[in-house]
């Protein structure tokens, strides 16, 4: 198979795309976050504008911009909100890629006020977050839609778990176990899984380069 990233492949198709960490607030002055810095999803929005798409690109907290004529950038904050701008736009998408790194938990209550030091102990009580790519897996018509797994053990099996249990049409495996790969690196070691249980790996990239094998992977089945 080869590279179909010739002229604009994706002209005429909307492409959503979720990004960068989220924050969830413990007071009004703090909150529970990750490392993630975004970098992946916006080059997937790049690379997807670039082949023609329109582009909403739903971001959580980074410090990276983009100003393309093809791409609108929803900035949200905690995984509440990025859920609601998810399913805003996703009904009229023909791709959703999930590479946001949505917080697992949030914290039951925010507080009022900045939380005070007192005791030396401190507990936070946190809830599980809405899994914002199941929810769209779950309403999922025409959608092609393709989720990230970052896993420290068990890789391609517990990939091939959340691309089933999630309803996705395909999964990029994250390896963080190689050097260079995954948070805060410019590069990525990505595995491509797809639900007809087709695997292909991939070498040590940089995140724009792993952006275009993935939306080459995508037009790939589109077009099958
Ligand atoms: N995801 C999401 N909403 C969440 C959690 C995860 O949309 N609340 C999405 C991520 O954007 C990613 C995929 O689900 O595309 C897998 O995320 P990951 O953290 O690897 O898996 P989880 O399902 O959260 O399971 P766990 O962290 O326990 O491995
Ligand atoms: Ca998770």
């Amino acid at each position: 198979k080869g590279y179909l990233l010739k002229g604009l492949p994706l002209k005429g198709k909307k492409v959503m795309i979720t990004a960068g960490p989220t924050y969830e607030a413990i007071d009004p002055v703090r909150f529970i976050g990750n490392h993630s810095t975004g970098q992946m999803g916006y080059e997937l929005a790049k690379a997807a504008a670039d082949l023609g798409a329109k582009v909403i690109l739903v971001s959580g907290p980074t410090n990276l911009s983009l100003t393309h004529d093809l791409i609108t950038v929803v900035n949200v904050v905690s995984a509440d909100e990025m859920y609601n701008a998810a399913h805003n736009h996703f009904e009229d998408c023909d791709i959703a890629i999930s590479a946001a790194a949505v917080a697992d938990y949030k914290p039951k209550t925010v507080a009022d006020q900045k939380i005070k030091k007192k005791e030396a102990n401190l507990t936070l009580e946190l809830v599980k977050n809405k899994d914002i790519l199941l929810s769209l897996g779950e309403r999922k018509a025409h959608q092609f839609l393709v989720g990230f797994a970052l896993e420290t053990e068990n890789e391609l099996e517990n990939a091939k778990g959340k691309l089933k249990r999630k309803h996705l049409d395909a999964i990029v495996l994250n390896s963080l176990n190689d050097k260079g790969a995954g948070f805060a690196s410019n590069t990525n070691k990505i595995t491509f899984l797809d639900k007809n249980s087709q695997i292909k790996a991939f070498q040590l990239k940089t995140k724009a380069e792993v952006a275009k094998d993935i939306l080459n992977e995508i037009i790939i089945r589109l077009n099958a």
